[in-house]
């Protein structure tokens, strides 16, 4: 049996790579989110608030069962939120980053490490994908909070992949970026103000003009890249350039 722990499996893309999975009788996915919007025989829900790192702390343990027929074993920390859009130092709340960085860094961060520590003696192949993106390589103006989590989240998936090859432990990581997909986060963004945001037409064209990935074409995508992690030596990888 296959097992994926998918965070924010209940929207977006999240949800659409849950239910691409779920075609396999032998995968099983956990989705840890707030809320659940799949019912399947090989599903199991786990609620959990990333902006509440304590009661993460208490749950973690529900996440990471033993598996013991796992002959796979794969985190995906695809939850994430694009926090406040505007510029620092005019009118962004102190508070919201810590809210980005907990949902985005911390809380994935907590999960890999419980993760290789629970599983460290499980004798299945261990794959970690961490959702990422293109914000965390180029600065957008409005999206501080944002662009360094995922720019964070680029770097730690590299330091765990480095820190995995020197244990020789086959552990597999990457940071992936999805591309440009028709979610409720894109819909945030076209919401946005140009006074916050000083590219947010772009963003609207891309809708307009039909430019979006659909979730289901990139959870497609994801889970041949899932099934042919070998052909992939990088860490950061982006689904634009699957096939
Ligand atoms: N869409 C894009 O164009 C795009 C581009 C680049 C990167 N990404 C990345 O792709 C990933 C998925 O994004 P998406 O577009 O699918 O977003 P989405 O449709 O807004 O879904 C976000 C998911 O994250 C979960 N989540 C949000 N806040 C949470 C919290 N406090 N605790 C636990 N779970 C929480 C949500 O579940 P609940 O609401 O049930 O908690 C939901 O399932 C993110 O990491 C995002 O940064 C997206």
């Amino acid at each position: 049996m296959n097992y994926y722990i998918i965070t924010g499996a209940s929207k977006g893309i999240g949800r659409a790579l849950a239910e691409e999975l779920l075609k396999d009788e032998n995968n099983q996915v956990v989705g840890v989110s707030r809320t659940c919007s799949i019912k399947h025989p090989n599903y199991r829900h786990q609620p959990l608030d990333f902006s509440d790192i304590e009661a993460v702390e208490h749950n973690l343990q529900k996440v990471f069962l033993a598996y013991k027929d796992a002959s796979q074993l794969v985190l995906i920390n695809n939850a994430g939120v694009l926090g406040d859009i505007g510029y620092v130092g005019e009118n962004v709340p102190n508070e919201r980053f810590e809210f980005v960085f907990d949902v985005n860094v911390i809380v994935p961060a907590m999960l890999m490490n419980t993760f290789l520590q629970v599983y460290q003696q499980h004798p299945a192949q261990k794959v970690i994908v961490n959702v990422s993106s293109g914000a965390g390589q180029y600065p957008i103006d409005g999206w501080a909070s944002y662009c360094a989590s995922k720019a964070a989240i680029d770097m730690l998936s590299q330091v765990v992949q480095l820190e995995q090859d020197k244990r020789g432990s086959g552990v597999k990581v990457y940071a992936l970026s999805p591309g440009i997909v028709d979610t409720n986060m894109q819909g945030q963004i076209r919401e946005s103000d140009a006074s916050r945001f000083s590219t947010v037409e772009k963003f609207r064209q891309y809708k307009a003009n039909n430019e979006l990935a659909q979730p289901e074409e990139v959870a497609r995508k994801m889970v041949n890249f899932l099934n042919s992690t070998n052909e992939y030596k990088e860490v950061l990888v982006s689904v634009r350039d699957m096939p």
